[in-house]
């Protein structure tokens, strides 16, 4: 009897796992004529991905699975190498500053153009969006594939580098743009930060530098409560996150 109940609970362990089994697949496609690296970085209540960053070369494809009620952020990091010297892993943008190719667990140095997401296990809706708020690094799109409902792709298919504000630009050493700061990291005033007395919707509205980002980039976030034009719901999807669209 013993026996047969421990089989029992064996095989209801087994229907869990198998539960956990069913997840959600991010494709990342890098059409850039530049190699990235890419970055995932996991909320705080969700486990990592099997991969927080790795290399993505030209015209190559990268599966990662997640199980259906993750949430977190990818990015792009471009110009990384190995410092001859130290061995330590270092990007011209989105850096995430362990030293090597992992993030395990750390965001990008801003600028960085983000992909937000927030799954709803399957039956409700996932929310995701492209983001502007920490800054453009590098053209992003989402795409949701198979999902029911409202689906559609965003992005930010625009190269913000050569439109940047001049006080927003950031310049690799040779004097190339590779990043454009938000208007909140660039100058950190509250009127751009959305904190403070500008805390909330209905004190903060867009400034003449997101508007700069949101004419590149309509659907994407250009400021923090950038709300009703740049987030999308899908139910049930798998995303393609594609580099320079
Ligand atoms: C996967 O999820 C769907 C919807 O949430 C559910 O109907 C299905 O039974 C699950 N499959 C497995 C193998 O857990
Ligand atoms: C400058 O550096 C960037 C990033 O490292 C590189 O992609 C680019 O080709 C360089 N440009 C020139 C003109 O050397
Ligand atoms: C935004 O407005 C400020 C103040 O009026 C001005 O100094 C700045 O050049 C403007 N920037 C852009 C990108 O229009």
């Amino acid at each position: 009897m013993e026996s047969r109940a421990l089989l029992l609970l064996l095989i209801g362990l087994v229907m869990i796992g198998g539960i956990n089994c069913n997840t959600t697949t991010f494709e990342f496609t890098n059409n850039c004529q530049h190699p990235v690296w890419v970055g995932t970085l996991s909320g705080a209540v969700t486990p990592a991905l099997e991969q927080t960053g790795f290399h993505l070369p030209v015209g190559t494809s990268v599966d990662l699975s997640s199980p259906h009620s993750w949430s977190g952020r990818f990015w792009g990091r471009t110009g990384c190498a190995a410092n001859p010297d130290t061995g330590k892993f270092c990007c011209d943008s989105a850096d995430c500053a362990t030293g090597s190719v992992a993030c395990d667990g750390h965001g990008p140095t801003p600028p960085a153009t983000l992909v937000e997401v927030t799954l709803g296990g399957g039956t409700s809706n996932d929310y995701y969006d492209v983001s502007l708020v920490d800054g453009f690094n590098v053209p992003i799109s989402i795409e949701p594939v198979d999902g029911t409902g409202d689906c559609r792709v965003t992005a930010c298919s625009a190269n913000l580098n050569t439109d940047c504000p001049t006080d927003l630009k950031v310049t690799a050493s040779n004097d190339t743009v590779v990043g454009c700061k938000s208007a909140c990291d660039a100058f950190e005033e509250p009127r751009f930060c959305c904190t403070g007395d500008y805390g909330s919707p209905s004190t903060c509205g867009p400034s003449n530098y997101s508007q700069v980002f949101k004419e590149a980039c309509p659907s994407a976030y250009s400021y923090a409560y950038d709300d009703a034009s740049s987030v999308f719901t899908c139910v049930g999807a798998s995303y393609i996150v594609t580099f320079c669209p």
